[in-house]
């Protein structure tokens, strides 16, 4: 401290010390210093690269298996704050979209950035409500599956074909385009699904009805039989409107990650959402709301509750739908998924599966094992018990989630394709194989 010096220089002396939002690095290898800015709580990797031993050498990386500590971009579309559970869209809570809005708004939000006007939800409505036709070949794509094939195989399948329905979707860049690529693909997937139902009950195609809601149509196309028109149950066709919207966007998730990722090579948004739907079939991701069925099913009653919990903590089963990587509190989207679920049940009967569900619950959060690794119920736990009560075969439920999910998908896509700092995505390794060494012929070898 500078006695002469008023503190107040000091103090700003020392202010800006603290203030300067930079890194300072010291290689101990060779005592290289450097100094790296930091922007929005994070330095980007490339500026590490100056730090060297040799000046040849190739530069310092980060090694982050699995992205865990690691921003892919810059996103304005979802909000996450994992240890307060908040989920937002373009700012507005979950919550206060899941009472309010429709999904076909939310859809609208995630992709525009703004809630619609009337004029702007009624046009964007209509649209897609126009789109919601498939190319009567597909069907026969649909008709080469056996009846027991699992409908995410066929999704994937039958996405990645539209693809070549639509070849003018290669023009990624003219904004028109991805708009009319949008359409089709929000409006698309529900008949897709529908299709791929209808084909495992060997029931006829029911073709889109575009008097009724988003929701609506998609009840209707999944369970008109003889009526000459299908009214959709409102509390079911509600219940599926406010799952679609919890399901609709969740940041840099898996699926998300994989559209970005294949999105950046430019092919198509067919492919892309082909492959985030591929991604999302996996029991960790969006496969997990058909394997916490399967578990349910397997536990069998309650009175099995603690001799499966003990099995987890043996490290020998994981709780499906427990646990996040973000979420290290409640996921609030599961909160409302279980009120939801009485609001179902009373439609159509409670889901006995429910008790021995609220018991791994109840354990679950007594207990030290997932208490200490924060392990709570994610959106995947109790959706399940909703769409078997709702008719759904176990199948089925991953295609549930990759339906609303598609909006989010091309949200995080056009963003990347419109972020002058994205390109190509190509990440780098970590060599750990042999070195140089010299063929040796057949019969030399041991
Ligand atoms: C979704 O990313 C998203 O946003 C996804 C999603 C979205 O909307 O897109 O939210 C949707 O995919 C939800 C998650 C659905 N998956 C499941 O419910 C499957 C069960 N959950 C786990 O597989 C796991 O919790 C993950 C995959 C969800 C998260 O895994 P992480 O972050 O890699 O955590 P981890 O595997 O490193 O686990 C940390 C510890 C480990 O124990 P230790 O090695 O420290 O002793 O917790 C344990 C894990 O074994 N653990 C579990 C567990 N999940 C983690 N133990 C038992 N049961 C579980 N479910």
């Amino acid at each position: 401290m500078n006695p002469t010096k008023p503190a107040t220089d000091l103090s700003s002396e020392s202010a800006s010390k603290t203030t300067r939002d930079t890194l300072s690095i010291t290689d101990n290898r060779t005592g290289q210093q450097i100094e790296i800015p930091i922007k929005h709580d994070t330095i980007r990797a490339i500026d590490l690269r100056p730090i060297k031993v040799k000046p040849d050498d190739f530069g310092l990386m980060g090694y982050d298996p699995a992205f865990t500590n690691t921003a892919s971009c810059q996103s304005k579309i979802t909000y996450i704050d994992g240890d307060k559970g908040i989920l937002r869209y373009r700012g507005y809570s979950i919550e206060e979209l899941a009472e309010k809005s429709t999904y076909i708004e939310t859809a609208y939000l995630l992709l525009h950035g703004e809630l619609p006007t009337k004029s702007q939800l009624a046009d964007w409505s209509y649209h897609v409500t126009h789109h919601t036709f498939i190319h009567e070949s597909i069907k026969k794509f649909i008709d080469g599956f056996h009846y027991d094939a699992h409908p995410m195989g066929m999704m994937i399948s039958t996405v990645a074909a539209l693809s070549a329905f639509y070849p003018d979707s290669k023009d990624i860049f003219n904004p028109e385009s991805r708009r009319k690529q949008t359409y089709r693909l929000i409006g698309k997937m529900p008949t897709l699904a529908a299709f791929a139902y209808r084909h495992s009950l060997g029931m006829p195609f029911v073709y889109p009805d575009n008097d009724l809601s988003y929701c609506g149509n998609f009840l209707n196309m999944l369970f008109r039989t003889t009526e000459a028109k299908y009214r959709p149950n409102p509390t079911l066709e509600r219940a599926l409107d406010i799952l679609f919207i919890l399901h609709a966007d969740h940041e840099q998730n898996c699926s998300s990650t994989a559209m970005r990722l294949v999105g950046s090579s430019h092919v198509d948004p067919y492919c892309a959402t082909a492959a985030a739907t591929a991604a999302l079939y996996g029991p960790l991701h969006g496969g997990a709301n058909e394997a916490v069925l399967r578990m349910l099913v397997e536990i069998g009653s309650i009175q099995n509750v603690p001799a499966y919990i003990k099995s987890v903590k043996a490290g020998e089963k994981l709780l499906m739908g427990f646990g996040h990587r973000v979420y290290k509190n409640y996921d609030p989207r599961a909160r409302i998924v279980k009120n939801i679920a009485y609001e179902v049940f009373d439609v159509m009967g409670i889901n006995p599966l429910i008790e021995i569900a609220l018991e791994c619950e109840r354990i679950a959060l007594e207990d030290e094992y997932f208490v200490k690794r924060k392990l709570y119920p994610n959106v995947d736990f109790y959706t399940g018990l909703i769409y078997q009560s709702m008719g759904f075969p176990m199948t089925m439920f991953p295609v549930l989630f990759a339906i609303p999910r598609t909006s989010g998908w091309i949200a995080q896509w056009e963003e990347m394709l419109l972020d002058p700092e994205q390109k190509i995505s190509r990440p780098r390794q970590v060599y750990l194989g042999s070195d140089l060494r010299g063929y040796i012929p057949l019969d030399n070898r041991k």
